[in-house]
């Protein structure tokens, strides 16, 4: 299997130190409303969401790690001549793959890192197997046993993901109590009240076997990422996701982005 990883990582989160929420009232959203020009704001998260409970779920650490690559800049299939279409949507151009576009819920825990770098592992793996391999892979497992990651729940380096996938693989594992794959996800969804049943960070413990369909062999379900992870230049993302599918990339939050509810569309 040809499988290439990409990394584009830009990682900061900027928030006011003030400790009250004041970005969720109902008239901050309003504002937004006004102002927004491309997109909805709404209601996401009960007004009085403690800000630590907001910041404990931007999860991305490492806006430094970046600037020293290694950057990719030449492969193969990258074309100094190519014609970048207009749009590219990765779900059309591989649609068997039906990893791509599935939206996980990391529950109350900052692991954004861990599902996002998971998410693009299990999309490029099906891309590269021509969609023999289609399988949700473990947030769980990268969460809870990558301790060079970072903080589990309380945010992580999503290179450092990419360099376990390369040194110790993954193991396959879906949502929540769906019991897919050798370790599905350990914490249950947050509703609109964040009631998320009181699970806490001691719910992430690591474990070398398979709890999820036992009938898994923990040991022969690991997949690994054939090269090491590598950084993309902003000229070449393009080419690196029409080429191998999609890439893990984060990004700089402001305090509007909680209140999010949908693009405008035209018609
Ligand atoms: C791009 O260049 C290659 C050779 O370098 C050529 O084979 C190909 O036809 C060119 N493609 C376009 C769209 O011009
Ligand atoms: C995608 O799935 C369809 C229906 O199952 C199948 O006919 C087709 O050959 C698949 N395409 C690839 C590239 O595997
Ligand atoms: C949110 O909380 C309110 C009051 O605590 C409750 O009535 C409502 O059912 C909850 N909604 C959800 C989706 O859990
Ligand atoms: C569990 O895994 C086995 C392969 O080890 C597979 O054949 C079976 O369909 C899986 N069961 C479920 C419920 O996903």
């Amino acid at each position: 299997m040809n499988i290439q990883l990409s990394i584009c990582a830009i990682f900061v989160f900027l928030f006011s130190a003030s400790k009250q929420t004041y970005f969720l009232n109902k008239n901050y959203i309003d504002t937004i409303n006004k102002n927004a020009k491309t997109w909805k704001a709404g209601v996401n998260f009960h007004p009085e969401t403690p800000l630590k409970f907001i910041l404990g779920l931007l999860g991305s650490k490492g806006v430094k790690v970046s600037s020293t690559g290694p950057f990719k800049s030449h492969d193969t299939l990258y074309k100094s001549n190519v014609s970048i279409p207009i749009e590219f949507d990765a779900r059309k151009r591989w649609k068997n793959c039906t990893t791509i576009g599935t939206i996980r819920d990391q529950g109350n825990c900052g692991s954004c890192w861990a599902f996002s770098t998971t998410g693009a592992f299990a999309d490029r793996l099906c891309i590269a197997s021509n969609s023999k391999y289609n399988e949700l892979l473990s947030a769980e497992q990268v969460t809870s046993c990558c301790y060079r990651c970072g903080l589990g729940c309380q945010g992580g380096y999503p290179i450092r993901a990419w360099q376990h996938f390369y040194k110790h693989g993954l193991v396959t594992g879906g949502n929540f109590n769906s019991f897919q794959g050798c370790q599905p996800y350990t914490f249950p969804p947050c509703s609109v009240n964040n009631s998320c049943s009181g699970e806490t960070e001691k719910n992430h413990k690591c474990q070398k076997r398979c709890y999820g369909n036992k009938t898994i062999s923990y040991r022969n379900d690991h997949k690994y990422i054939k090269e090491p992870p590598y950084y993309l230049d902003y000229n070449y993302i393009q080419q690196d996701i029409m080429n191998y599918g999609p890439i893990e990339a984060s990004f700089e939050v402001y305090d509007d982005f909680l209140s999010y509810k949908s693009e405008y569309r035209c018609s």
